[in-house]
């Protein structure tokens, strides 16, 4: 996947009985039932991998980091740093920027308070999207910027004409999700930063929902800021990454003090540690990082091309598949989707659709999925959601439809 879509012309095909081998939670009988796992925009599961990686981290290297000379400490500290090397290399930028945050929303709101606050005058706007996440809303708000969306066409897709139209010379920074949470779809972003980096504006990219799914370069992709999870990628959760231009981090003030984001302190005046290190006050999660390297690792091992293709063929197989669900209106049919099917069912709540679902064994989410605005837009309070990882099979979009079949029949 990229902005056009996956690249299947390099894509072999996937050993799913394999990969799905590595995923011992797979096996898991829920309700008696077979598990369909189809919450993977929520989290997605861990492979083998990255199990092993996080139980020989604490079996083996257990200690604080940056601080002692003690064997342990050198083995953690070895560990995690190298564990940003790995990162670093994943995305293809120096390490220096690779900072550690407990995930997208920490890593967006470090950027709300250490970049933007500062730059704000009154009346300066947020530009952002129709389809953003809250967490890429409510920062900007919380430093006392005004959020301007751009709207959202009846497919999913963003207005992008009207988007641009919407850049001026109040707007201070362009905040954009790379992969609608909610609906799956795409975004234009590189057509985008080159538009907002033409007027000198700019860009961040809340990249959440995509790098389990499509190749992210930024040394090539020129946004300012990029922020991303790991646990959406394979790896544990509350760790997470922000990553931007190096005259940013050097530019912008620590927003946490305490421990290891210091040079010298005194009771008169403290300095700041180097970058990445003066946005990483007090312990780190030292195992997060670690596990998010192995993640990531195992997402190279694969290869991004061939998992992208791999959703992309599930995608239009589980499109087909609800289309044969009575009463099924699926939210977010945009030409540019990744692998997200949302949809309502009749009149019956999302909430009781889950609870049958949940009932036959396949694991969806229910709700606004952190998306208000969104919903709002399309006339609904909350939409069922079946989101794909690299592991799903034709099976559990079988699974999934027989499940939303029943629904149909019980919630009439
Ligand atoms: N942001 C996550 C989701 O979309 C939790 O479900």
């Amino acid at each position: 996947m990229n902005d056009r879509g996956p690249d299947l012309t390099r894509a072999a095909a996937l050993d799913l009985d394999a990969i799905r081998a590595q995923f011992p939670i797979l096996a898991e009988s829920i309700h008696g039932k077979r598990l369909a796992y189809l919450d993977n925009a929520a989290t997605t599961q861990k492979p083998e991998a990255v199990l092993a990686a996080l139980d020989d981290y604490y079996r083996h290297a257990n200690a604080n980091v940056h601080r002692a000379v003690h064997e342990l400490a050198a083995r953690a500290t070895s560990r995690f740093e190298s564990a940003r090397d790995h990162i670093g290399a994943f995305f293809n930028t120096s390490r220096e920027q690779i900072v550690f945050t407990r995930g997208t929303t920490e890593s967006i709101n470090l950027v709300a308070r250490s970049y933007l606050q500062p730059l704000l005058q009154p009346g300066d706007e947020v530009l952002v999207t129709g389809m953003e996440h809250h967490s890429n809303i409510v920062p900007w708000q919380l430093v006392g910027a005004k959020t301007v969306a751009a709207p959202v066409l009846d497919d999913g897709s963003l207005d992008l004409k009207a988007w641009k139209a919407m850049l001026n010379p109040r707007t201070r920074l362009v905040a954009v999700v790379q992969v609608s949470n909610s609906l799956g779809t795409i975004n234009p972003i590189a057509e985008m930063i080159a538009e907002a980096k033409a007027r000198g504006i700019p860009v961040l990219i809340d990249g959440a929902q995509a790098i389990a799914h499509t190749k992210v370069d930024l040394s090539v992709l020129g946004a300012d800021f990029y922020c991303c999870s790991a646990h959406k990628a394979y790896g544990p959760t509350g760790f997470g990454v922000l990553w931007a231009r190096r005259e940013h981090l050097e530019a912008m003030l620590p927003w946490q003090g305490g421990g290891d984001m210091i040079r010298t302190v005194s009771f008169d005046k403290s300095t700041w540690n180097e970058v990445p290190y003066k946005f990483e006050a007090g312990t780190p999660d030292i195992s997060g990082a670690i596990g998010f390297a192995a993640a990531l690792g195992w997402i190279d091992q694969l290869g991004l091309a061939r998992i992208a293709a791999h959703e992309h063929e599930l995608l239009a197989y589980g499109t087909e598949a609800l289309k044969g669900v009575d009463g099924l209106r699926l939210i977010g049919t945009a030409a540019n989707k990744a692998g997200i099917l949302s949809f309502v069912l009749d009149q019956a709540h999302p909430h009781d659709v889950g609870a049958i679902l949940d009932q036959e064994g396949v694991a969806v989410r229910t709700g606004h999925h952190c998306t208000m605005p969104l919903m709002e837009r399309f006339g609904v309070s909350a939409t069922v959601r079946a989101s794909l990882a690299v592991y799903n099979s034709h099976d559990d979009i079988d699974q999934l439809a027989a499940a939303l079949r029943k629904a149909s029949r019980l919630l009439r």
